[in-house]
């Protein structure tokens, strides 16, 4: 196997290039060589998006309807259908994930207004207490004086103490004359933190959204309830299935679920970094990580199997995965702070809509309340204090371009706005950017459905009003 022969690939206009064995998956070897290429099908064939043209060398390709004839023969080829016969110059079609961009100023995060009823009462505390010192009369363990110095100044009987902490117990308590600034999980008795002397009592955490299409993260101070700040970036898993269906069978093949976990885990490393540094925030004073997204998403960032969400009886392995250190679900920077995860209620609706429903407040109120999460996957929640429902279906994909002719995302060029004159029936189009149109996009859908039926071009049921 090792001494099997491999073809150089090499890509433009990246010039990226990689080495593949004979028969290897061309679209893969995109992947492997860390590009990106547009993929809603997930890689079997039946969207078309994953066009590139081979300029030198052999392929052995399927043949698809997505290609006609003059195009096969200047060696348009789809990727996912494609293996590896010799050396190769693959050109890669710019992609238009690459141009769109999350909306800048699109995530302002909570207003001062909006935080005014809600009490902050961080349940992560950070207190400097003072150990009692041992003594030839006294001469029990320093873990057992720090939990009894826990108990009286913080009121946590039998705080819990890694053992990473405890490695560092004895240089810690005796540095400052066993004084130490502890940062204690009040809600689970954990200890997160333990530093010499009297330090700083500022505490931050981070929330992170994973949706199947972005991936946002807010730098939070935790004692003050306040954003100081957002990044935000395309879920680069995007590349492996534009929805969460594709997701999992690509998590299903050999080395997909690690893939996919990787690619998350990195976007998120990146992200953080550039926000602490960004923010001048010491990584040490993260203290906890607040995850949210949908079952699928949740299943990839922690590495498990998502493969039965889709099976029946359409089971998740878990709604709500137990608490973890950052180090241990590999978030670099911070690593001591513990990550938890929002609890999700079944299959497809996820810890997303969960948040959504509690930040609301429609689940303490008496009005009847419909909360819709419109994303790449959409979810609904109807209900009130007393009861609640809801249920999920694709939404995004479905306008965009994964089951619509002419269907886009929300890029520039895309149309997203239509207006129709009564007496004319003439349509007018407003489009992203300005300029010639390129597709329709999700809000152009709804418009132009909404406008026909307002204008009486088509009924009630959606027919043509001839
Ligand atoms: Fe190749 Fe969809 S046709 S990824």
């Amino acid at each position: 196997m090792e001494n099997q022969k491999k073809f150089l690939v090499k890509f433009s206009p990246s010039g990226k290039s990689i080495k593949n064995p004979p028969g290897y998956n061309l679209k893969q070897a995109v992947l492997d060589a860390g590009l990106d290429i547009d993929s809603s099908c997930g890689g079997v064939g039946t969207c078309g998006k994953c066009r590139v043209q081979v300029k030198e060398g052999d392929i052995r390709s399927k043949k698809t309807k997505f290609i006609s004839a003059d195009k096969a023969s200047e060696g348009f080829v789809l990727s996912c259908q494609a293996e590896i016969k010799s050396d190769l110059e693959v050109d890669i079609p710019e992609q238009k994930k690459a141009k769109a961009k999350i909306a800048e100023g699109m995530y302002k995060g909570i207003s001062a207004e909006e935080l005014e009823d809600i009490e902050i009462k961080p349940w992560i505390i950070k207190e400097t207490i003072k150990v009692k010192e041992p003594s030839l009369s006294s001469g029990t363990s320093d873990l057992f004086r720090l939990k009894k110095s826990i108990s009286e100044n913080l009121d946590i009987q039998d705080c819990i103490v890694p053992i990473d902490l405890i490695r560092k117990l004895p240089q810690r308590l005796r540095a400052k004359n066993w004084e130490v600034t502890v940062t204690v999980d009040t809600e689970n008795d954990t200890l997160i933190d333990i530093r010499s002397g009297s330090t700083d009592k500022k505490i931050y955490g981070l929330a992170i959204d994973i949706g199947t299409t972005s991936l946002v993260i807010y730098l939070v101070d935790l004692g003050q309830g306040k954003i100081i700040g957002t990044a935000s970036e395309y879920n680069p898993q995007i590349r492996f299935g534009e929805d969460i269906i594709n997701r999992i069978v690509y998590a299903n093949r050999k080395g997909g679920l690690k893939k996919l976990r990787g690619a998350i885990i990195d976007s998120i490393n990146d992200l953080a970094g550039g926000l602490l540094h960004s923010s001048n925030t010491d990584p040490g004073s993260i203290v906890s990580v607040m995850i949210a997204g949908n079952p699928t998403m949740l299943h990839l960032f922690y590495g498990v199997p998502p493969k039965y969400i889709r099976e029946e009886p359409y089971v998740t392995v878990a709604n709500k995965f137990s608490n973890s250190t950052a180090d241990e679900v590999s978030i670099r920077h911070i690593k001591n702070a513990i990550v938890y995860s929002i609890g999700g209620i079944a299959s497809y609706l996820g810890a997303d809509i969960a948040s959504g429903v509690l930040a609301s407040g429609m689940s303490k109120s008496k009005e009847l309340a419909l909360f819709i999460d419109l994303g790449t996957n959409g979810e609904l929640v109807v209900g009130n204090s007393e009861w609640m429902m809801g249920c999920s279906c694709s939404a995004g994909p479905a306008f965009e371009g994964g089951g619509v002719k002419c269907g886009i995302r929300a890029v520039d060029g895309a149309i997203e706005k239509i207006s129709i004159d009564q007496g004319t029936y003439k349509a007018e189009t407003g489009i992203i950017g300005g300029g010639k149109p390129k597709g329709i996009c999700g809000s152009g859908l709804i418009d132009v459905i909404g406008e026909m039926y307002l204008k009486g071009v088509i009924d009630r049921k959606g027919r043509f009003n001839r």
